[in-house]
């Protein structure tokens, strides 16, 4: 399975189409497999861990359920679809499966959405905070996508947040392998046409409240001596009145706060490594022995979900963000890479570094590799 967008290339797609505009590619897979079946989902919908949704409608009355599902007798055989999240946290094909698209970096990737769907099933028009790619596996789906323009929201279900009608400007039935690219604004509504699997690689826009909370938090966590705000060139002003030299004054030592780029290179690294969904963490421990003789022979696999970056900024002290985590491995840099970039690393890849042997085996204890 290759994932191809003629006529366009990458940098074409980027340009013209990323947070742009829709962009519907034809047999953009050959060969498409679903990375995953129709049971594997309904194994993971069953966990009450991992979050998943039925939709479903009758006589245009739309229902919405949580899971976790066991039983879906009562479902019928059409108009509903069951959904999941983040199944790149829980199957390992379906991570390699998101890496098709890892022209866009990992920090700005969010998960792995898989959707079942019947005869009529869908989840109903709406309009998303995220880009997605929507790629269509088995079965057929009949998507329409409007243009970027306010829509009035409809509470289908106090669940469910719906939009209006729209006028289509991409109508088309998709099929295995073709890939919908939809930037955040833009409504869109896939109705199945038999019984389907998409599998939608999604981006969350991020929110500037969010991160701004974020490196908060980070400052509590990290900043022991915060800058404590200095007025001692003052002015009489009245009793009452924050006047406008005040006002300037505390703009000015926001600034100075976010103008730290050590601290915000440090949360930034800190904040887009860490997993919003819980890990498939690998249970087994090693020895460093058994470890070590065993990595000889085989390569590591990372576990699959967990997030690995590097800042051009601070990556030449050899600092990377492991899962949440700084972590530092001075002097290796183009180690640092192979193992923020690659999902596999072999012992050749790490030139057998004595310190760099450490950290992987502590980290393979801690479950985020695995041969
Ligand atoms: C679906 O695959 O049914 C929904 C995907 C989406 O609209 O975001
Ligand atoms: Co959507």
């Amino acid at each position: 399975m290759k994932l191809d967008l003629s006529p366009l290339t990458i940098d074409q797609f980027l340009s013209e189409y990323w947070q742009k505009k829709p962009l519907l590619i034809k047999n953009a897979f050959t060969d498409f497999v679903d990375p995953l079946s129709a049971n594997e989902l309904a194994g993971l919908a069953s966990e009450s861990n991992i979050e998943s949704r039925i939709i479903s409608k009758n006589k245009k009355s739309w229902q919405a359920e949580s899971g976790p599902f066991s039983d879906y007798d009562q479902y019928g055989n059409d108009n509903w679809s069951l959904v999941v999240q983040s199944v790149n946290h829980w199957v390992k094909k379906s991570q390699t499966f998101v890496r098709f698209f890892d022209f866009i970096p990992q920090w700005r990737f969010d998960d792995l959405m898989v959707s079942f769907a019947t005869s009529g099933g869908g989840v109903g028009p709406h309009v998303d905070n995220y880009d997605a790619f929507i790629c269509q596996g088995s079965g057929k789906r009949h998507w329409k996508v409007g243009d970027k323009k306010p829509l009035k929201e409809v509470i289908a279900h106090e669940k469910l947040r719906h939009v209006a009608p729209f006028t289509p400007i991409i109508d088309e039935v998709v099929n295995a392998g073709d890939v919908l690219y939809i930037p955040p604004g833009y409504p869109h509504e896939g109705v199945s046409i038999n019984i389907s699997m998409s599998f939608s690689v999604g981006y969350k826009t991020t929110n500037a409240t969010e991160l701004l909370s974020g490196f908060a938090d980070y400052l509590i966590d990290f900043d022991k001596k915060p800058a404590l705000l200095s007025d001692s060139n003052r002015n009489k002003v009245a009793y009452g009145q924050i006047d406008q030299s005040d006002f300037e004054r505390l703009h000015q030592f926001l600034q100075n706060t976010l103008a730290n780029k050590e601290k915000l290179t440090d949360f930034i690294g800190i904040y887009y490594s860490q997993s919003l969904n819980e890990l498939d963490l690998n249970q087994e421990e090693y020895h460093y022995d058994e470890w070590l003789a065993t990595f000889e022979t085989r390569p590591l696999n990372k576990l699959y979900a967990v997030k690995s970056l590097y800042l051009d900024k601070n990556i030449d002290q050899g600092f990377f963000y492991f899962d949440g985590e700084r972590q530092q491995l001075s002097s290796h840099v183009e180690i640092i890479k192979k193992i923020c970039n690659q999902a596999v690393i072999s012992i050749q890849d790490i030139q057998k570094d004595q310190a760099v042997l450490k950290w992987l085996w502590q980290s393979t204890q801690r479950g985020y590799w695995y041969f």
